[in-house]
Parts: C-alpha cells; structure tokens; sequence
C-alpha cells in the first residue's frame, strides 16, 4: 500500500514537473533544556513526518528551523505544544514565498538575454544554463586573465566548470572558492557569478586584489552541485543533495559536505539514504566531490580553500568533526573576526564565527575538514544572508548587498594569504 502511494506520488512528481509547498511553513523552535534538546532530536527520526531541518538541532537555546509539510504541521503543533517546548512560524507559507521568487524570475527572463557580462544581471537569480553561459561569456572577454577549467562531471554528466583567474607562471600557489555545493542556497551561485565579475573588473584597478592575482591564481567553482542546481529550478526547489539515486532506496542523492574523507562515517552525518545528511556509501563517493579532490591534489598548491553555504550568518574553520582544535586556531580566529569585521562595515549584517564544531554543530566528513587536512591552512566555509526570516528563499534584491560585503570578507582571507605565505 505504501509502496504503490509512494510510486502514484513519484508519477505524479514525474508528470506535473514539479514539487509544490502549499501549506509547508518553517517553524523555529527554541529548545530550553537538554531534554527538549533531545525530544526535538527524536523528530529527525521520524521519517513519516517528512520533516526538513533548515538549521539542525545544535544546542540549548539556539533555534532549529524546520519545515513542516502540511500533512505533518497539525502533529508537530500539538506535540511540540505538549511538550512544552517553544517555537514561532518563520514561514506562514512556503509556496507563496516561491510563487513570488518565481514570478520575479519570470518577469525577469523575458527580457533579451545579455550578449556580455556588463548587462548580465546580477540582482536576479539565474538557471544553470544562463550561468554558464555566463561563464563563457566572461572568457571570451578576458582571455588574458580568466579561462574555464572542466575537472569532471556531475552524475547526470554536466560539466564541472571551474574559473581561472590567473596573471601567468606555472602552478602558483592558489586560491579556492566554490558555491552551490547545497544546490537549494541560490544565494550562494548569484553570488559566485557575482564574485567572478568583480574579480576582472577590479584587477588593475583595486591594488589589494591586483597585488593578490599578481603572485596567486585564484579558481571559483560556481555551480558545484549542477544537477541539484538544475532540480531545483526543474523539480524541487529544496533540493540540498546531489542526484545519485541510492541502491535499495526510494531517496536519491548523498549530501556533498559529509563525503569527505575526514572523519568520514562519524558523528554528524547520517547513513540513511533518506536524510538531508545522508554521507554516502564512502568517501568521495560522489563525483562532484572528487573531482575536486583530484583537482586539489593533483594541483598541489592550494594556501586557501573557501566552501560558501547559506544561511545563517557564519564565518568557520575546522573542524567539524572533532573537538581537538586545529593547529591554526589562532591565526585562523584572529582573520575570522578581521573578515566579519570588513564585511559588516558595509551593510551592518552580523557574523557569529569560530570552529565548525563550536559554532554550529558536529559534522563529519565536511569540505573544509579535508582540506585542512590535505595541509591548505587557511580553510574557511561561509554561510552567509541571511539569519532564517527567508531562509533559503532570500529575496532577489539581496543577492548583490550579499555578494558586496560578502566580497570584503573574502578580501581579508586572501589579502592575509597572500602576504603570509607558507
Ligand atoms: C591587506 O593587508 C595589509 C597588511 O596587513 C593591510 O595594510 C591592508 O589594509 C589589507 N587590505 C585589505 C583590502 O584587506
Ligand atoms: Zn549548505
């Protein structure tokens, strides 16, 4: 019975194209002791519910967002309500919140498609296609400085674009920064194409970004989760994981910032393939992920290595999977608080910072946790806009203040690799 409701939704999924929220809502609950703590950890549990955590459940007193499908909210409600334990709508609707993203996009599409990067429009999110077309766009006008790498394919077979931005010389020691690997934070891919804009426009202008590229290369992977990117637009837009169906199970995709060989399989990362935190089978499983493992290693000359997620206003280092902190930690603290320092100069947004662990929660087999393993000091992962009043769902109107003070932080990680090298 179960099996055929299961196989008429798919079908259904399958022929109407696409995932509605109608009714979903994001609660926040704020759990007051470490009994609530634990009941609302049972939740996750619970996979009938169909409960997806926005912001997992941490700690005493830090606020888990949840969204609650319809057929579910009537139970939480109570049950939360039985409980004792407090908790706000964040979201009173999801898919009214979507209808509006999508109507601007639409609006917005109707309009000719840019001939070059100067009329791109960067206040508005993009497909996958558009981005990529993007990307080429911004070779063909700089070829002197940018040029498009392919270090692999995701599963459905779309290329892995990553963008050079380079002076000259020959394995320089470099930079790394990648968005999108959770395809729902579209926040994070305007940004990048942002990020990538701004680079050529500021070499030979801005000093500190001048000094930077004349002594480093610097490579930005935009899209790095492509098929997610593209379900999400197509199917589903709270779409986090890749796309990689799971053997023997109903649910598809392995979520790529715990298949990490670092503390891979530990605490903070989940072995059903149901979960939004689902590992994988192993280590690297996922070819979004090890195409940049090779690509790392087999470059062998990476100082810095930025990861960018969103939400919830964070600046990270390691680890995330253990409490022994990392060797760096105070060098890596220090430029932390300089970052979310300049980047609130701007706009006055708000950054909390500090190890992964001691931040948010444990979680293992993360970007950043490999990467500082692999002997890339200055390892950082972002989440950025904005703290859960959208979530996921942020405005478009805040993609390029994102993408500004966003940039100033990422200015201070590379202005300080740069001049302390190692
Ligand atoms: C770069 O670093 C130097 C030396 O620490 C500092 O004087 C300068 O203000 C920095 N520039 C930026 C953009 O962070
Ligand atoms: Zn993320």
């Amino acid at each position: 019975m179960m099996k055929g409701l299961l196989a008429f939704f798919a079908l259904f999924v399958a022929v109407l194209g696409k995932e509605t929220f109608d009714g979903h809502q994001v609660l926040r609950i704020i759990p007051r002791d470490e009994i609530q703590l634990s009941v609302i950890k049972a939740l996750e549990d619970i996979i009938e519910f169909e409960l997806d955590f926005w912001r997992g459940v941490t700690d005493v007193a830090v606020p888990v967002d949840v969204r609650v499908p319809f057929h579910s909210l009537q139970s939480i409600k109570i049950y939360l309500e039985t409980q004792d334990i407090e908790y706000s709508i964040m979201i009173e609707d999801l898919q009214v919140m979507l209808d509006e993203e999508r109507e601007e996009m639409e609006a917005a599409a109707r309009v000719p498609q840019p001939r070059g990067t100067d009329s791109f429009d960067f206040s508005r999110y993009h497909t996958i296609d558009e981005i990529y077309s993007f990307q080429d766009m911004l070779v063909a006008e700089n070829p002197n400085l940018v040029s498009k790498i392919v270090i692999g394919h995701s599963y459905e077979g779309r290329s892995l674009n990553v963008l050079k931005f380079s002076t000259g010389g020959t394995s320089r020691p470099a930079i790394w920064i990648d968005t999108g690997i959770h395809s729902r934070e579209w926040v994070t891919q305007a940004s990048g194409t942002w990020f990538a804009k701004k680079i050529v426009t500021d070499y030979g202008r801005d000093p500190a970004l001048t000094n930077i590229l004349d002594k480093m290369d610097i490579f930005l992977e935009i899209v790095t989760n492509p098929d997610g990117y593209h379900f999400t637009h197509n199917n589903n837009r709270m779409w986090r994981k890749t796309r990689k169906p799971n053997p023997g199970s109903r649910c598809d995709g392995v979520d790529p910032n715990r298949n990490w060989d670092a503390g891979f399989g530990g605490p903070g990362a989940s072995g059903n393939p149901c979960s939004e935190t689902y590992r994988g089978p192993k280590a690297h499983s996922e070819s979004e992920v090890k195409s940049i493992v090779d690509f790392v290693k087999s470059h062998g000359n990476f100082k810095a290595f930025i990861s960018i997620h969103s939400y919830s206003q964070m600046l990270l280092y390691p680890y995330g999977y253990t409490r022994t902190p990392v060797r760096d930690r105070d060098e890596l603290h220090a430029l932390a608080k300089k970052a979310i320092t300049d980047l609130a100069s701007l706009y006055g947004t708000r950054y909390k910072y500090g190890s992964i662990i001691n931040t948010i929660y444990q979680a293992s087999g993360g970007t950043i946790d490999w990467t500082y393993n692999q002997g890339i000091k200055y390892s950082y992962t972002f989440e950025l806009r904005d703290t859960g009043r959208y979530g996921f769902v942020l405005p478009a109107n805040q993609i390029i203040p994102t993408a500004e003070e966003t940039w100033l932080a990422l200015m201070a990680i590379m202005n300080h690799t740069v001049r302390n090298p190692y």
